[in-house]
């Protein structure tokens, strides 16, 4: 083999290890909204991480108004949207940058006035969510919520208005019955052991994967 055909063939195995981990552009319909949890045990760096996560994982979507839309929402004691559906689905940067500026809240974990608020508001037709289009809200937490119950029921409601919940817990202090009755399923629930997790590629591609697979699903 000649010098030059052997450093193409390394190039070529390159590219398509580099491909067959990184799931294409998810060129489809989808209502996409992240729910951070910002509750005093996360701390502003690992909120920046679990930022950092988020815009991330968009990269691995088309964004448009007729491709998929991403919402944020973040919560503690009190839930504010920081991005609508409709807010950024023409300039996938300005979406990242967005994210990026969320702002840390820092008090306690009530995960139901956060899934309350999706269901009122960051699903509507209001906030830009389209009738017909695959609905996912991704929650990230590391902790208990203040009333387990709540949220319980908050979460069922939300899932019965047609929103499929997929949980990223961070660590290993949550509970992991209310983590159950919060996800879509036992399969819509991804662990990390700390926030340095979040950031590996692997991890942020089988969220993706996942993503990519119950909009096809839901279709
Ligand atoms: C975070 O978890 C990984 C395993 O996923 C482990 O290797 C690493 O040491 C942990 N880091 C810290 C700071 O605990
Ligand atoms: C996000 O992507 C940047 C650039 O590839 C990387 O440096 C960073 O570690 C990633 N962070 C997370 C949390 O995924």
């Amino acid at each position: 083999m000649t010098k030059l055909s052997a450093s193409l063939l390394v190039l070529l195995v390159a590219v398509t290890i580099t491909e067959s981990r990184l799931p294409k552009k998810f060129p489809g319909n989808l209502d996409l909204v992240f729910i951070l949890d910002s509750s005093g045990s996360v701390g502003t760096s690992n909120f920046l991480i679990m930022k950092r996560f988020a815009s991330n994982i968009t990269l691995s979507f088309k964004i448009g108004e007729t491709l998929t839309q991403v919402g944020l929402d973040v919560f503690s004691s009190t839930v504010t949207t920081e991005i609508k559906l409709k807010e950024f689905n023409t300039c996938a940067g300005c979406l990242r940058a967005k994210i990026l500026r969320a702002k840390y809240k820092g008090k306690m974990t009530k995960t139901f006035f956060a899934l309350d608020h999706a269901r009122f508001n960051s699903f509507s037709t209001h906030y830009g969510a389209r009738i017909g289009v695959p609905k996912i809200a991704v929650v990230m937490t590391d902790g208990k919520s203040q009333e387990k119950d709540k949220t319980c029921e908050s979460a069922k409601y939300l899932r019965n208005s047609g929103v499929i919940i997929i949980v990223i817990i961070i660590g290993n202090k949550v509970d992991m019955e209310e983590i159950q009755c919060i996800a879509s399923g036992p399969s819509f629930i991804f662990t990390v052991q700390n926030f340095s997790g979040l950031k590996k590629r692997g991890f942020r591609d089988r969220v993706a994967r996942k993503l990519f697979s119950d909009k096809i699903a839901a279709v």
